[in-house]
């Protein structure tokens, strides 16, 4: 394992000021967000639609670190012939690629699942990486309900998964981004998310040291501490970062160079205000940046709608969604920004 190589793609990817794009919506998911703009998912349509983000080079080159990709779209090319991977590398971000098979039902454990995709993972890493990949995403997947749930196996079994996964992308030098994602689905409060993540982190950092995954060499990719979305008893911003960076420094070795939050379903305001609140608590032990997927992609894919006319529209609303992400990973962002530059 080349460590330094690997650790220099990490801190790349959360390189001060910027983050990553996470556009690796499998063809399931990208049909639901094409549905929700009257967009038909056609291979051409999420060409089209991705070749617009990558080609944003306000938003590329200046805040986006890195592009996590899909297994159709790192093979895709744009209109003109050129590999959207090499879009990507253009405007001076990293491409990456999921690389898990999403979940199946987890037996014996009602309503759990447990991400699929170890079978065969190095031989497709190796053709990843021939495609210009220079790290991966695995994503498991917990969720919070009322009896057991989550249950010790389900918990046991995706970090074991996941510290598997980011041991084979270190054999084969591509950068694993650990994201064991606790679900904001159901009406938990926010203790109960921080009780889960802690033990949900706990064991992933267990699992990567009995794996031999050096932790120099992997971006984290949690969620932060939120209440479910039909909790009644919300969490101002403060509340969210003070309690997000209190289990992370509980559980999260200062090894590790980065931490790029998913969005999970907050607003993209939600998602930035929150970011930048951690960011505003002072020097932490690794750089602590975003890898949304709605939060970032919500605005411009409204903008879009499917049509060439509104490509200029959505590269802007893009750019300003990144522009404020970036601002929030420094704790520079403010409300009245969101005002004033919309
Ligand atoms: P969201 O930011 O939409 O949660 O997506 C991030 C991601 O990559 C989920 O796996």
């Amino acid at each position: 394992m080349d460590l330094v190589a690997l650790n220099k793609v990490a801190a790349a990817m959360v390189a001060p000021g910027r983050g990553i794009l996470a556009a690796d919506e499998s063809s399931g998911t990208i049909k639901k967000r094409f549905d929700a703009i009257g967009v038909e998912s056609t291979p051409d349509n999420r060409r089209d639609y991705r070749e617009m983000l990558f080609r944003s080079a306000e938003a590329m080159a200046k805040y986006i670190s890195g592009v996590i990709l899909y297994d159709e779209t790192i093979r895709q090319n744009a209109k003109d012939g050129t590999p959207l991977v090499k879009l990507i590398e253009k405007a001076g971000a990293l491409p990456g690629i999921k690389v898990d098979k999403g979940t199946k039902p987890l037996p014996f454990c009602p309503g759990e699942v447990v991400t699929e995709g170890l079978d065969g993972l190095r031989e497709r890493l190796i053709e990843y990486r021939t495609l210009g990949a220079k790290f991966a995403k695995w994503r498991a997947v917990i969720d919070i309900g009322d009896h057991g749930v989550p249950s010790y196996a389900c918990v046991r079994a995706n970090t074991h998964a996941l510290a598997r996964y980011a041991a084979l992308c270190q054999d084969e030098g591509l950068v694993p981004i650990v994201e064991p994602e606790v679900l904001m689905d159901g009406g938990h409060d926010i203790d109960r998310c921080v009780e889960v993540t802690r033990l949900v982190l706990k064991a992933t950092f267990q699992e990567l040291f009995l794996n031999r995954v050096a932790l120099e060499g992997i971006v984290l990719k949690p969620n932060m501490a939120v209440p479910g979305k039909k909790s009644a008893r919300r969490a101002t911003v403060a509340e969210v970062a003070d309690k997000t960076l209190r289990v992370l420094k509980e559980c999260v070795p200062a090894a590790v160079p980065g931490i790029a939050f998913l969005s999970g379903g907050q607003s993209d305001e939600e998602a930035t205000a929150h970011l930048d609140a951690i960011n505003k608590l002072g020097e932490l032990p690794w750089r602590v940046t975003f890898s949304y997927g709605r939060a970032l992609q919500a605005a411009p894919q409204k903008a879009w709608s499917g049509k060439l006319e509104n490509v200029a529209a959505a590269q802007r609303a893009f750019a300003h969604r990144a522009m404020m992400n970036a601002l929030a990973t420094a704790g520079q962002w403010q409300a009245d920004l969101e005002r004033k530059a919309a």
